[in-house]
């Protein structure tokens, strides 16, 4: 044991201590790191064949430690650093807070794990690694982030953070008394990072680890989110609004124009009673009620028990939400809110020309707590350590999925909102959701709807202007639910996720019919932890405006102004916004110019389910012989039989017809539910894990084939147009930035990948005899001995 510890610290070459860490805080080493691969810890930590040995017969594939740069490599390297040093890019406003030199960056990638050493930074907005990445020419990320680099994470995205003390793997919160040897911080993002910190000295350990664990975890103040200095300091500097055709809903006009669109201005009024907030916090300044509802009643109860316009359907009918009143009353306020509500549901509840459902969520439906503690476990299955983590969990990883069961929950919302279609298309009723503050489930629940009923939410404008309509306007508290501020764990709970969740179901199973990619659900996702942008950061309009507009009173200058997320360019250049967009998407027919035919009417009618259910489609198997039986029985015994049942069947009923039909992009479109149709959002979820890429494949490669035969149809269009100058056409360079010759794999664009390149130099001549990759693959397992070098 001795003697492999001594050949490690031979072979793990460093410099002398530094007495003057300015000198080489910068240098760049790649570095044997020295980890135990599993099992009990090692007596010595500093075991060397630990991790390589284990025998050849051993099945899981293990970690093997080997360096890119051999000892006599390394002054070069210094060299080359020296010329290309890694600076930190601050942005307006940002402050850096700590720093700590030579600390180790692990990275994990098929050859192994190795290390990097840099800088680790703690400022107001990041925690960032500076240190040199070990990325070869062609093969450049392509799809840069413009304000959070790959060895950047948001103070906002940090998830958990962990010590590592003689091995053992701690959680790390409140003053420390000892400070870890090593940081594992899990980001929300689902990126791991591993920092190790012994050969850092122990007062920036100290200042470094203490800083991030305040910073990322002690409860903040609104005013003191980063957002506020960023857009201070950029107010003099930025032109005002930039044009965005996303409705942001924050005039009536947005309303009036939403009305019209969707033809709910007959029966829908916009309302300008709460501006000012003047009669409610909760809702925003304006917003759409039914035209028979008296205006004071909706100062009434605060907006509590109104009914609140989300939508209207072709035929008419309404998605309507409401806040219940809170549970416990004394019996006389309990008659009048009963007395109230009676009034209310009367002027929407007018048989038999408008009927009624209603919903209520917060008792029949998934709880928050559910989805709080489902989603807790689904993320440990991608917050993977190591790899040996890795392989350890995967023969049990359906059913820690399964038991996890956040699939089951997406599956919930997605029948629920197909239920809540069947009432608007086939019953001809209007759905009115009641939650308690009508700020989550609800959201949900009418978002998913208007995107399976509504082509325009299936737009990139058209889902942003959703977003803006249902959740940011809707009061969805963005600051609670992602516990941006830290000040109530217990309020934490993923339901924006769960929606791009949901969305993204339907955009793998249908992706002509949408015009944004999963690549674009996934950066958005990944927006919910910058705080740059306001759309993420309030609870409520109210909240927003109090605090941006209060700040202009107290200096006496413009209100701030806060950037969008629907402002992409803030993010991405032009280039890699490309992959935003999907190519496939099937684009609507323009109406005929003439409108007295009106084509475009007829079009849509013709794509939803007949509003009469006797002229519905064949069914099949099963459901025909039943449907016979309760033609038979006549309607009123089978609701004898069971009424839920009936209900069920109506579900079934509607949901299989649909099915069975071809499918339009541009009407209604219904998720399949079924088990193996809900699946696991890989991209989002598995784009850090080098272990789970897929080499070539994944659905990333026929999308890059697809952009490149775009890109060729351009080009010759371009040619033919400018055949008459004949002139040789520029370049285009829209799109040729995807044509590197690399390889895609599943994690592109986000993680790089993984070549043959970066496999280590081995330390024997074995490298050139080695015949393939797969061969490479064995021999790493079983690959062994360092001893000699
Ligand atoms: C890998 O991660 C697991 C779980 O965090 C840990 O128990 C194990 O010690 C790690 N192994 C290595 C080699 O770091
Ligand atoms: C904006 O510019 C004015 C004058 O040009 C200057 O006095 C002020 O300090 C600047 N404000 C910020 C936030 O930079
Ligand atoms: C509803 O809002 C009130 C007041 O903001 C809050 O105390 C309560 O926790 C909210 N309820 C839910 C279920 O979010
Ligand atoms: C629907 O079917 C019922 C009997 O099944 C019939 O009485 C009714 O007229 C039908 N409606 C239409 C519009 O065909
Ligand atoms: C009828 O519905 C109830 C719930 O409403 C259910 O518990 C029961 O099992 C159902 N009966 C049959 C025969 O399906």
């Amino acid at each position: 044991m001795g003697g492999a510890a001594a050949s490690a610290a031979a072979w793990c070459w460093w410099p002398p201590l530094p007495e003057e860490p300015e000198l080489w805080r910068l240098v760049v080493l790649a570095v044997v790191l020295l980890l135990p691969s599993r099992g009990p810890a090692p007596e010595d930590g500093e075991m060397l064949g630990k991790g390589v040995g284990g025998g050849g017969g051993s099945k899981a594939p293990k970690p093997s430690f080997v360096s890119y740069v051999r000892p006599e490599e390394i002054h070069t390297n210094e060299k080359e650093v020296a010329e290309k040093e890694v600076t930190l890019h601050l942005l307006p406003g940002e402050q850096l807070l700590c720093e700590a030199s030579t600390v180790l960056k692990c990275i994990q990638d098929d050859s192994g794990q190795h290390g990097i050493c840099g800088k680790l930074v703690c400022t107001d907005f990041k925690i960032a690694f500076l240190g040199e990445e070990s990325t070869l020419d062609d093969n450049e990320p392509q799809f840069k982030n413009k304000l959070i680099g790959e060895n950047d994470i948001t103070l906002h995205c940090v998830d958990q953070i962990y010590g590592v003390f003689d091995e053992k793997k701690k959680p790390l919160f409140g003053q420390l008394k000892k400070y870890p040897e090593k940081l594992i911080i899990h980001c929300k993002d689902l990126r791991v990072f591993h920092f190790c910190l012994r050969y850092t000295k122990e007062e920036e350990v100290k200042r470094i680890v203490s800083g991030i664990i305040h910073h990322t975890q002690a409860p903040k103040l609104l005013k003191r989110l980063f957002l506020f200095s960023y857009a201070t300091a950029k107010q003099n500097s930025t032109a005002t609004g930039p044009t965005h055709q996303t409705v942001m809903f924050d005039t009536i006009k947005d309303w009036h124009w939403e009305l019209e669109r969707t033809k709910g201005n007959i029966k829908y009024k916009a309302v300008s009673a709460n501006e000012g907030y003047k009669v409610c916090e909760k809702l925003p300044a304006y917003f759409v009620v039914p035209v028979s509802l008296p205006e004071e009643d909706i100062s009434c109860f605060q907006g509590r028990g109104i009914p609140i316009w989300c939508w209207s359907c072709h035929n008419g009918c309404a998605l309507l939400k409401m806040s219940a009143f809170p549970k416990e009353q004394d019996e006389s306020n309990l008659q009048i809110q009963k007395a109230f509500l009676d009034g209310i549901y009367k002027t929407i509840h007018n048989p038999p020309y408008e009927t009624l459902k209603t919903e209520d969520l917060s008792n029949s439906f998934i709880s928050l707590q559910e989805i709080q503690t489902s989603y807790s476990k689904f993320k440990q299955l991608f917050l993977i350590d190591n790899s040996s983590e890795f392989w350890d969990t995967d023969v049990k990883w359906f059913s820690l999925l399964e038991s996890s069961n956040w699939l089951d929950i997406i599956r919930r919302c997605l029948k629920k909102a197909i239920e809540v279609i069947e009432c608007l298309e086939v019953q001809n009723t209007n759905v009115l959701l009641i939650e308690e503050n009508a700020s989550d489930l609800c959201c949900i629940i009418s978002s998913l709807v208007q995107v399976m009923m509504d082509p325009y939410c299936r737009t990139r404008f058209g889902f942003q202007s959703l977003i803006q309509k249902e959740w940011i306007m809707g009061g969805h508290c963005f600051l609670d639910r992602c516990n941006h501020l830290r000040q109530n764990d217990k309020e934490e709970v993923p339901v924006f996720l769960l929606f791009l969740d949901c969305v993204w179901q339907l955009v793998q199973q249908y992706p002509p019919a949408f015009e944004f990619t999963e690549t674009y659900l996934t950066v958005l996702s990944d927006s919910l932890y910058i705080p740059i942008f306001s759309t993420f950061f309030f609870n409520s309009p109210y909240q927003k405006d109090a605090n941006v507009g209060k700040e202009s009173q107290d200096s006496q200058n413009k209100p701030l102004s806060l950037l969008t997320v629907w402002d992409w360019s803030v993010q991405f250049e032009s280039k890699a916004q490309i992959l935003l967009n999907n190519p496939l998407y099937v684009e609507k027919p323009k109406p005929d110019r003439n409108p007295r035919r009106a084509p475009h009417f007829k079009h849509q009618r013709q794509l939803s389910l007949p509003l009469n259910p006797n002229k519905s489609s064949p069914k099949r198997g099963f459901f025909e012989t039943d449907h016979l039986i309760k033609n038979l029985l006549g309607k009123r015994i089978s609701k004898l039989i069971n009424s839920s049942d009936e209900l069920h069947d109506n579900f079934r009923e509607f949901y299989d017809s649909w099915h069975s039909k071809i499918v339009d992009y541009h009407g209604l479109l219904l998720p399949h539910i079924e088990g193996p149709e809900i699946k696991v959002w890989a991209q989002r979820c598995l784009r850090w894990i080098p272990e789970a890429q897929i080499l070539g494949g994944s659905p990333v490669a026929i999308m890059n084939k697809v952009l490149e035969m775009m890109e060729e149809v351009q080009s010759l269009q371009k040619k033919i147009d400018e055949k008459h100058n004949s002139l040789m056409a520029p370049p285009l360079d829209g799109l040729s930035l995807l044509r590197k010759p690399a390889r895609l794999s599943s994690l592109f664009p986000f993680a790089l990948l993984q070549r043959h390149s970066s496999k280590p130099v081995l330390p024997t001549n074995s490298w050139k005899t080695l015949g393939d990759e797969e061969d490479l693959a064995k021999q790493e397992d079983e690959f062994v001995d360092l001893g000699d070098v």
